[in-house]
């Protein structure tokens, strides 16, 4: 017995990343699971790898800054699962050579990763709620912001904005849909081991593996996050075990955030052990 039998869940993203982390852990959970990306090939290779092992799985390729593309998306899950009853809206984007101060940034790059980090929980929140809601209490929306939208490094300012804005997007959506008895919360993640971050581990050159574990010693915690920390957080926050949670975020950060502006300092102050 999982502790999602019988529930539909659509990932935006859920091909590879941190989403195939999600996908993976709710269909163990008994979900049927609903692989929302624009990555046909690897939607449909997940999908099929999970069928065979006897999950309810479809991919369903679409852009979800598109609104005809989000609409369908939801459909086609409806029409596949009978339901829905969780939308994790984990979908995002930061390309490597898209690192630019405002004065330099395209406009163009400005409205691509807005449209896709927050237009595309909009628009994907705005055609499955109905559905949602549908179920009766006891769904749950959860959107993936990032440890970006509560601090900030240098040359990233619309991905920083489109973060801000989730976490703001999903305190007006927990607040809409509370009393439907629909919980809205976000998580975010610090650095985690995903296709985005070991894009940019290897456009630094060098050996992966020695940029991954610099990456990693920046947490507290002395690692790179794993799809699997965020997926068991995702669960969570779509289970009754968070009932009373809405309108906020988890932050899976190794410590991150909790360091704050006192990590470029943690290296050079001397830490007296014993009296
Ligand atoms: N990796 C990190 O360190 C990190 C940290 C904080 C937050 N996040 C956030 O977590 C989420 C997942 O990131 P990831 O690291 O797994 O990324 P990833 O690039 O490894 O995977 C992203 C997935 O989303 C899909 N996708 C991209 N654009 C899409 C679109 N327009 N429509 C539908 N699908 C689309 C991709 O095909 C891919 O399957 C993002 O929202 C990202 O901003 C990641």
């Amino acid at each position: 017995m999982g502790e999602f039998d019988g529930r539909a869940v659509l990932v935006t993203g859920g091909a590879l990343g941190i989403g195939q982390g999600i996908v993976r852990a709710f269909a163990r959970e008994g979900a049927s699971v609903a692989i929302a990306d624009v990555d046909r090939a690897a939607a449909e290779r997940l999908a099929a790898e999970l069928a065979a092992g006897g999950v309810r799985a479809i991919a369903t390729i679409g852009d979800v800054s598109s609104s005809g593309d989000a609409q369908r998306m939801v459909a086609e899950t409806v029409t596949a699962f009978g339901r829905l009853d969780v939308l994790v809206n984990n979908a995002g984007i930061q390309p490597v050579d898209w690192y630019f101060r405002v004065e330099d940034t395209p406009e163009e790059v400005w409205d691509r990763i807005l449209g896709v980090n927050l237009k595309g929980q909009f628009l994907m929140s705005k055609y499955a709620l109905p559905h949602i809601r549908a179920q009766g209490p006891g769904g749950s929306v959860i959107n993936m912001a990032s440890v970006q939208g509560v601090q900030s490094m240098p040359g990233v300012p619309s991905y920083a904005a489109s973060k801000g804005g989730v976490l703001s997007l999903t305190r007006n959506m927990a607040l809409d849909y509370a009393r439907d008895g629909i919980r809205v919360n976000a998580i975010c993640p610090g650095t985690m081991d995903s296709e985005m971050v070991r894009t940019a581990a290897r456009a630094e050159g060098g050996d992966l593996d020695a940029t991954l574990a610099r990456y990693g010693a920046f947490h507290p915690l002395g690692r790179l996050g794993l799809p699997e920390d965020i997926a068991q957080a995702t669960l969570f926050l779509a289970s009754d075990r968070s009932s009373f949670m809405t309108g906020g975020y988890l932050a899976v950060d190794g410590g991150f955030l909790a360091q704050g502006a006192w990590a470029s300092s943690a290296g050079s102050t001397q830490i007296h052990e014993g009296a």
